[in-house]
């Protein structure tokens, strides 16, 4: 069965706490935190916050999402997620073993992301020590963005080489585009404004599904 992230990048920032508590009684499978520090995108969020506030009121496993270019130096940040994924266009071979070793002893799990125009072949040495691959759909930095469809041809690839892989998408997904996605071969759906722009998140969490 396919698993729904709720991203919060979406959610009134004001009472973050409530829409936590709905998404959570909503239905949702994680709650999805996009941390990004204003260099690796353009945009910065408070991961700190967004963290702290979700420990505080879920027990939903947290689904950490570093838009960072230096993901080895705020892992510590992040103690207490489920698991952390970072971006191959982040780091250098010797990060990603400072980085596994790191998440290891912190016991989280360990997720990698590429960029719609980063093709599959770069993170291809890295899978069998992951625990899960996320392929941006849309361009990192901003929700509510339209999916980009070529990103799906990369979720199929990656299906038919590893039929138990744990494959995410982020980026775009709504009631259209999530029928898409499944068939391409994910089995984590993030998605923030489809949530959160629906008055009642547990519908627009069950129709996603
Ligand atoms: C984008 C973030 C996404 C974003 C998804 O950089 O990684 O998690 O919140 O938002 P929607 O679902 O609105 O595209
Ligand atoms: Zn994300």
């Amino acid at each position: 069965m396919v698993k729904i992230a709720v991203s919060i990048l979406s959610a009134n920032m004001d009472k973050l706490d409530e829409e936590i508590l709905e998404v959570t009684y909503g239905g949702a499978d994680f709650i999805h935190i996009d941390v990004m520090d204003g260099f690796f995108v353009d945009n910065k969020t408070d991961g700190e916050f967004m963290m702290e506030t979700a420990l505080k009121n879920t027990m939903l496993p947290l689904d950490v999402h570093l838009m960072v270019s230096n993901p080895l130096e705020c892992l510590e940040k992040y103690i207490g997620a489920d698991r952390i994924t970072f971006h191959v266009e982040a780091i250098s071979e010797n990060d990603f073993e400072k980085i596994v070793n790191r998440l290891h002893e912190l016991n989280i799990k360990v997720g990698i992301s590429i960029k719609p125009n980063t093709s599959i072949d770069e993170i291809e040495k890295y899978i069998d020590k992951v625990n899960m691959v996320l392929v941006m759909t849309v361009e990192p930095g901003y929700g509510g963005q339209k999916l980009i469809p070529e990103t799906l041809k990369k979720v199929k690839a990656l299906r038919e080489k590893y039929p138990s892989l744990d494959i995410e998408v982020d980026g775009g997904i709504n009631e259209e585009t999530s029928r898409d996605a499944i068939d391409a071969g994910a089995n984590i759906l993030v998605a923030g404004s489809a949530i959160f722009k629906n008055e009642n998140r547990e519908d627009a969490i069950k129709v996603l599904r």
